[in-house]
C-alpha cells in the first residue's frame, strides 16, 4: 500500500550540562553536552507532493524560514540526497518524489530548546516511512549529523552525552527516574551564533582546555539521585547569555528561591530550566515564576523522553 501523509512527533531538548571547548577552525566549538528530551513537543506531517514546501503553524510560527532555508526542508533534501545515493532512484511516493512539510510548533523558536532541529528530526523520520526507505535510527542520525549540530539527538532522544559539535551521541547510562521540570520562555529570541560569539569575546585570549563531562553530574544520573543532579548543572553558554539578555538573572533567581533543585539557561537561551522536587513542586513554581512575572509564559514537563518517533492515525 502506497502511504501518502504520515506524522511524526518530536521533543525539545535541554542540555544538563554544556561544556564548551575552544572555537574550531571550522568556526564550530568542540563540545561535550549531556542532553535530555522532555515533554515539550512539535509534531510535523509528511505528504507525498510534486515539490518540497513547507508551512508551520503555532508557537512563534512567523519567525521561522518557510523557504529552502527551514531546517525541515534541509533535513527533507539530505534524506533524498543519501536514499538515492544509496538506490540510484530518487525515492517515489505515489509517484511524486516532492514533499509538503506541515510543522505544529509548541517549542519555541531560538529558545535554546532546539526547536528547530526537532523539526528536521522529525521531517527525517517521517520521511523515512513515507518514501519507505528503512534506514536505520543510526543512519539516520548520520543524516541529521550534516543537517545541524542538535539534530541527531533529536532523532534519539533520552539522555545522552554529546561530543564533536554534538552530533556524536552515546547513550548515557542513568536510573529510570522521571524528573520535573519546569521551563520559563523568554519575551524575546537569542541567537545561538551570536551567544557562542560573545563567549568566545567573553573570554578573550585566555586559554580554553578542551571540554570535559561532569563526573558528578553522571553518578546523579545514575543514582537517579532529584538533589545532587539539580546541584551539578552547568552551562558554559549561561554567562554570554545572561550578559546579551540580563533579565535573565531574575528569572533563575525566582526559580532557585522557590526551592528549585537546580536552575540554569538551556543551550543558548533564552529559555530557563528548573528542576523540582517531584510533579507538585513543579506545579509550585510555575505558578510561582508567572506570578513573578520574570518570564513570558511557563510549562511543566518530565524527562527522559524518548526521540522523534512516528504517531499512528
Ligand atoms: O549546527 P547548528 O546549525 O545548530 O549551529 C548553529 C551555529 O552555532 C553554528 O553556525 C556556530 O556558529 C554555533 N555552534 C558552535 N559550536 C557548536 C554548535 C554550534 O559554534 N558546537
Amino acid at each position: 500500500m502506497t502511504v501518502t501523509s504520515v506524522t511524526a512527533r518530536v521533543p525539545a531538548k535541554i542540555n544538563l550540562q554544556l561544556a564548551v571547548g575552544p572555537l574550531r577552525s571550522d568556526g564550530y566549538h568542540g563540545l561535550v553536552t549531556v542532553f535530555h528530551a522532555v515533554s515539550l513537543f512539535d509534531e510535523v506531517t509528511v505528504a507525498a507532493a510534486a515539490a518540497d514546501r513547507v508551512t508551520v503553524a503555532g508557537e512563534g510560527a512567523d519567525q521561522v524560514p518557510a523557504d529552502g532555508d527551514n531546517l525541515a526542508l534541509r533535513a527533507v533534501r539530505a534524506l533524498r540526497e543519501t536514499i538515492t545515493g544509496r538506490d540510484g532512484v530518487a525515492p517515489d511516493a505515489g509517484g511524486r518524489g516532492g514533499a509538503a512539510v506541515s510543522i505544529r510548533k509548541r517549542i519555541p523558536v531560538a529558545g535554546g530548546l532546539a526547536g528547530g532541529s526537532a523539526d528536521a528530526a522529525a521531517a527525517l523520520v517521517a520521511c523515512n516511512a513515507l518514501w519507505q526507505a528503512e534506514l536505520s535510527q543510526q543512519d539516520l542520525c548520520e543524516v541529521a549529523g550534516r543537517v545541524g549540530s542538535d539534530v541527531a539527538f533529536a532523532v534519539v532522544g533520552g539522555t545522552a552525552v554529546g561530543r564533536g559539535r554534538g552530533e556524536q551521541l552515546t547513550q548515557a547510562l542513568v536510573a529510570p527516574v522521571t524528573y520535573h521540570w519546569v521551563l520559563a520562555f523568554a519575551d524575546g529570541p537569542l541567537s545561538t551564533p551570536a551567544v557562542y560569539g560573545t563567549l568566545d569575546r567573553l573570554r578573550g585570549n585566555a586559554a580554553v582546555g578542551e571540554p570535559e563531562l561532569s563526573a558528578e553530574l553522571m553518578t546523579a544520573l545514575r543514582a537517579g539521585d532529584a538533589g545532587r543532579l539539580g546541584a551539578a548543572l552547568s552551562n558554559d553558554l549561561q554567562a554570554p547569555a545572561l550578559a546579551m539578555f540580563p533579565a535573565l538573572g531574575k528569572t533563575l533567581a525566582a526559580g532557585r528561591e522557590f526551592g528549585a533543585l537546580g536552575a540554569l539557561v538551556s543551550g543558548s537561551g533564552p529559555t530557563c530550566f528548573f528542576l523540582a522536587r517531584d510533579d507538585r513542586h513543579a506545579t509550585d513554581l510555575a505558578v510561582a515564576l508567572s506570578g513573578e512575572g520574570v518570564c513570558r509564559s511557563v510549562v511543566k514537563a518530565t524527562g527522559a523522553v524518548p526521540g522523534a518517533s512516528l504517531i499512528a492515525r
